[in-house]
C-alpha cells in the first residue's frame, strides 16, 4: 500500500455545479441539503439509536433486535445481532395484502426482446416453489448453494430462493472460467449449483452447464450433490443421472408456498468472490439484516424512489451491483424494475435507449465503460444516438463502478438526462455492500466527476499512512472510520486476511477500503483517483494484477515471468498491458502476436475473458532492484508510453527500459 502521489497532481480544475431544480428538491424524500444535513446530524448524536430506528422502520422482524452494533470483537462487528429476519420475506411476503401485490416486479426483457412481466405475487409463488425444490434436494439453512447463472427472472428466483430457507448463495458472474468456477465451489464448499444450459449475449448462444461440468470434473467437489439447470434455450447439454436436474424437474410437485427461514441477523446471505492484492480472490461475506437495510434505505435516499418508478439497473447479478440493486434492493423497496439479458450493443447501440423508451423507465443507473463505448457508438452513427429516442420518462440517472470523466458526465447530462436529471455517481465497493459516498438527487449539488459527500452515518475521511487526516485539497487514502450496517463481515474461511486487508494495524482501526481520494478544497466533496493497491478496475469490472500474474506463470512450458500493471483506456477505464519473460527467446513481428494470442486464451481459460491482457509486451527481463523486486511504477510508465522520469539508479538493469518500451 502507498499514497496516492499523483493524487494531488490529477485534481481537477472542476468548476462547473449543477444544484437540484426546486421542484426536485421539494418533491424529494431528502429534501434539499437542510434535509441531508439534518440526516446526518441525527447519525452523529446518536450513531446507534440512528442506526436502530433506521432498521426498525425499514425491515420487518420476525424477532425485534434489542442490542444495535456490538463492536466487543472489532473488527467483526455486529448489527442488529439478536434480531431474526428472512430476507426473501423483506423483498416479497412484506408487499402481499398491499397495493403492490399486484404490481409488476419485474419487466424482463431477453436478449431477441420478448418481454415477460412477473407481478409480486407471481415472484413470491415462484421463489417459494423453487425453495421448496431446494428444500426436497437436502439443501438446509447454512448451506452454500453456487449460482452461475444468465441475467434472468429465474437468477434472481434463484437467489431469493436460497435466502428464503437460509442457504447461503454465492453467485459466479457468466463470463469467469470453469477453474474459476471449481476454485470458489472448494472454497465455498458449496452443496448445489444452480445453472443454465445456455446464455444469450448478442444473438449468440453462450454455454454454461459445460462449464459446470468442466469445473466439477476438475476434482475436489466432493460437497456438491445437485446440479440443477434452468433450460434457457431449446439447445439440449449434458446431463449427468443423478446428480443433474432441470430446473422443470426439480419444480415437479413443489407447492408455491414456502415458509420463510428465520435467520439471526448475522447470518451470512451471501457470499461473493471478489480481486484482492494477492493471487487468491476473497470470498466477501455479507450478513443478512445490516446487509439488506442498506440495500433498502439506499433506494430511498439515492434514487429517491416512488411507487411509480420504473428502475433500471444495468448491472449482472454475478457482480454486487447486481446483488444490491437489481436482487435485493429493488425488491425490498416495492419497485418495478427492469432486467436486460443481453449487451448495450445488439441488435444495435441504441438498445439501452430503446428499452428507456419502451419500458418508460424512470431512474436508469449504469457504469461509465458502457457510457464511454455508447458514445462513441452514437458519434459513429446518428441512428444509435439518444437523441432518436424517447427518454422523457427519465427523472434519475446513476453511475457505478469506476471513476465517471467529466466529458462522459457532460455527455449523459445533456444526451441521456435532458439537462433535466440529476446524476447520482455513487461510490461503493463489493465490501461496502451498497452505496457508502453518492450525492443525494434532491440535496446534492452536483460535481462532474466527484461522488461528492458520504450517506449520513458513514464517517468517511482521507487520511495518511498513519492514519492522520490531510486537509481537503490534498490527496490521501480513503477510509472509513466507523462501522456501517451493511459493511463486510470477513472474508470467508480467512478471517485473518480480512483483518489484514481492510483494518491494517497503522490506520487505527479504520476501515481501509483501497482507493485513493482527495477532497475538494472549496466544498469538500470527495473525487475517487483509483486504486492504491494492486487491484484494476477493467470496464467496471474489478481484477487483481497478482491474479493475471499467477495465471500467466502458470503456463510453465512457456512463460518465465510476468507482471502485470494498469493503464489509462479511454473506453473501458483501464486496460490490462502484461510483461512477460519467456523461457524461450525473446520473440518479436507475427511470431510475438501469435505467442501474445496465445497467452490471451491461457488467461481466458484460467480466469475468464474478462482477465484477457490488452497489450503483451516480451522483454529478456523485468525491470527490478538490486534486492530483486519488479518495479512496477516502471512499467506503469512504460505501458502508459511515457517517458521514464523516475529515479531508476537502484535498477540492476536499467536498458531493459528501452527494451520494453520499444516493443508492442
Ligand atoms: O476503485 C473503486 C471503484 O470500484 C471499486 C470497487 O469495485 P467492486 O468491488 O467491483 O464494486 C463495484 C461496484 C460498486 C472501488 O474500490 N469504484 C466504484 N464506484 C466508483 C468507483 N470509483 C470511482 N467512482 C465511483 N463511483
Amino acid at each position: 500500500m502507498s499514497a496516492p502521489t499523483s493524487a494531488i497532481e490529477s485534481v481537477l480544475v472542476e468548476n462547473r455545479v449543477f444544484p437540484p431544480s426546486d421542484a426536485i428538491v421539494k418533491a424529494a424524500r431528502v429534501s434539499g441539503m437542510a434535509g441531508y444535513e439534518a440526516l446526518c446530524a441525527e447519525a452523529e448524536k446518536d450513531f446507534e439509536g440512528f442506526w436502530a430506528r433506521q432498521a426498525q422502520g425499514n425491515l420487518q422482524w420476525t424477532k425485534p433486535f434489542t442490542r444495535t452494533l456490538d463492536e466487543s470483537n472489532a473488527p467483526f462487528f455486529q448489527w442488529f445481532a439478536d434480531g431474526e429476519l428472512n430476507a426473501s420475506a423483506n423483498c416479497l411476503d412484506r408487499h402481499i395484502g398491499t397495493a403492490t401485490e399486484n404490481k409488476t416486479a419485474i419487466i424482463f426483457e431477453a436478449d431477441d426482446g420478448t418481454v415477460t412481466k412477473i407481478t409480486y405475487k407471481e415472484l413470491l409463488a415462484r421463489v417459494s416453489q423453487f425453495a421448496n425444490a431446494l428444500k426436497a434436494h437436502g439443501v438446509a439453512k447454512g448451506d452454500r448453494v453456487l449460482i452461475y447463472m444468465p441475467m434472468t427472472i429465474e437468477g434472481v428466483i434463484a437467489m431469493q430462493a436460497c435466502a428464503r430457507i437460509g442457504a447461503t448463495h454465492s453467485v459466479v458472474f457468466g463470463g469467469f472460467s470453469a477453474k474459476a468456477v471449481h476454485e470458489r465451489i472448494i472454497d465455498a464448499g458449496a452443496v448445489a449449483v444452480l445453472t443454465a444450459n445456455y446464455q444469450m449475449r448478442g444473438g449468440k448462444e453462450l454455454p454454461l452447464k459445460a462449464i459446470i461440468d468442466e469445473a466439477l470434473a476438475m476434482g475436489g467437489c466432493d460437497t456438491i450433490r445437485n446440479v440443477f439447470v434452468y433450460q434457457r434455450t431449446a439447445t439440449a447439454c449434458n446431463m449427468v443421472a443423478g446428480r443433474d436436474k432441470t430446473f422443470a424437474e426439480a419444480l415437479a410437485g413443489q407447492s408455491t408456498e414456502c415458509a420463510p427461514v428465520a435467520v439471526g441477523a448475522e447470518h451470512p446471505l451471501f457470499i461473493l468472490y471478489t480481486s484482492g492484492s494477492t493471487g487468491k480472490p476473497k470470498g466477501v461475506q455479507h450478513s443478512t439484516g445490516g446487509y439488506l437495510l442498506w440495500a433498502k434505505m439506499t433506494m430511498d435516499w439515492t434514487f429517491d424512489l416512488r411507487s411509480d418508478d420504473v428502475f433500471w439497473c444495468t448491472a449482472d447479478i454475478g457482480w454486487i451491483t447486481g446483488h444490491t440493486y437489481v436482487a435485493y434492493g429493488p425488491l425490498a423497496a416495492g419497485a418495478t424494475q427492469i432486467i436486460f439479458e443481453g449487451i448495450p450493443t445488439f441488435p444495435n447501440a441504441g438498445r439501452f435507449w430503446q428499452m428507456i423508451e419502451r419500458h418508460k423507465c424512470t431512474i436508469f443507473y449504469t457504469a461509465p465503460t458502457a457510457i464511454r463505448s455508447l458514445i462513441k457508438a452514437a458519434e459513429a452513427d446518428e441512428t444509435v444516438h439518444p437523441a432518436r429516442s424517447d427518454l422523457s420518462s427519465l427523472r434519475i440517472l446513476g453511475s457505478v463502478g469506476e471513476p465517471i470523466n467529466p466529458e462522459a458526465w457532460m455527455w449523459y447530462h445533456k444526451n441521456v438526462g435532458g439537462e433535466r436529471c440529476p446524476i447520482v455517481d455513487t461510490f461503493w465497493q463489493t465490501e461496502t455492500g451498497g452505496h457508502v459516498i453518492t450525492p443525494l438527487p434532491g440535496a446534492t449539488p452536483l460535481v462532474p466527476g466527484s461522488c461528492t459527500l458520504p450517506l449520513p452515518g458513514i464517517t468517511a475521511a482521507i487520511v495518511d499512512e498513519m492514519g492522520n487526516d490531510v486537509p481537503n485539497g490534498a490527496g490521501g487514502i480513503l477510509v472509513i472510520k466507523r462501522p456501517w450496517p451493511s459493511m463486510i463481515r470477513t472474508i470467508w474461511n480467512d478471517p485473518e486476511r480480512f483483518k489484514k486487508s481492510y483494518f491494517p494495524e497503522e490506520l487505527k482501526g479504520y476501515y481501509l477500503a483501497g482507493d485513493g481520494a482527495v477532497r475538494s478544497a472549496d466544498r469538500g466533496y470527495f473525487r475517487i483517483t483509483g486504486r492504491i493497491d494492486d487491484v484494476l478496475n477493467v470496464s467496471g469490472h474489478r481484477m487483481g494484477t497478482m491474479e493475471i500474474e499467477s495465471a500467466l506463470v502458470s503456463k510453465t512450458d512457456l512463460v518465465a515471468e510476468a507482471a502485470v500493471v494498469g493503464r489509462p483506456d479511454d473506453v473501458t477505464g483501464e486496460a490490462i498491458c502484461a510483461f512477460v519473460v519467456l523461457k524461450r527467446s525473446r520473440p518479436t513481428g507475427e511470431e510475438a502476436k501469435q505467442i501474445a494470442n496465445e497467452l490471451r486464451n491461457w488467461v481466458a481459460k484460467e480466469i475468464g475473458p474478462i482477465a484477457k491482457p490488452k497489450d503483451i509486451r516480451f522483454g529478456d527481463n523485468l525491470p527490478k532492484t538490486r534486492s530483486g523486486k519488479i518495479m512496477r511504477r516502471l512499467l506503469r510508465s512504460i505501458a502508459k508510453g511515457e517517458a521514464i522520469t523516475q529515479d531508476t539508479s537502484t535498477l540492476e538493469n536499467p536498458a531493459i527500459l528501452d527494451q520494453l518500451a520499444q516493443t508492442n
